[in-house]
């Protein structure tokens, strides 16, 4: 009797993906609230554009909230967390000034991009629809990083300060998200 290998398909990966997504994107809300309330007060000039980056952020929410009703999926359980965290770093960063904010949306950023160019790649031949979700959010993300990162040095304490934080934290409540 001869078997054949299977190759190794992980069809819930784009599911898990997507739920991910969405909490991270609901912590991504609440990092821009915190920081817009605290803003309003201690970063006025910072005021508009987390205005314009909050609205994109509730866009991908419901992008990827539609994508897992569709897939009959519910929330992660991690997304009650990563609202907390994100409220807590935009409430403190925000009345951190502008600096802080900047910081965080660079570090915050990099991570997000980095993690969604990861998954593009690993679900392209697996899982279109989550791929096309993907994608309608990459653009702004981009624009987020980059037109924040113009506003601060590399070497900028707030930065150096922030970014291991703000990056160890974010990975983490991925990693979790994937396995939960
Ligand atoms: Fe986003
Ligand atoms: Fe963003």
């Amino acid at each position: 009797m001869t078997t054949r290998a299977t190759p190794l398909i992980d069809n819930d990966l784009g599911n898990r993906m997507i739920k991910v997504d969405h909490a991270g994107e609901h912590g991504a809300i609440c990092i821009y609230s915190g920081q817009l309330f605290m803003a309003r007060v201690f970063a006025r000039d910072k005021v508009d554009e987390l205005k314009e980056f909050l609205s994109h952020e509730r866009r991908h929410r419901a992008v990827f909230q539609a994508e897992l009703r569709r897939r009959g999926y519910r929330r992660c359980r991690s997304y009650w967390l990563c609202g907390l965290g994100g409220l807590v770093l935009g409430l403190i960063t925000g009345l951190c000034g502008r600096k802080a904010i900047v910081a965080t949306t660079v570090a915050v950023e990099s991570v997000v991009l980095r993690h969604l160019a990861h998954q593009l790649h690993t679900l392209r031949d697996i899982d279109p629809l989550a791929v096309a979700a993907i994608a309608t959010i990459v653009e702004e993300e981009q624009h987020h990083h980059d037109h924040s990162a113009a506003q601060i040095e590399r070497d900028d304490p707030w930065f150096r300060a922030l970014a291991p934080v703000v990056t160890a934290w974010t990975e983490a409540v991925i990693w979790m998200g994937m396995r939960s």
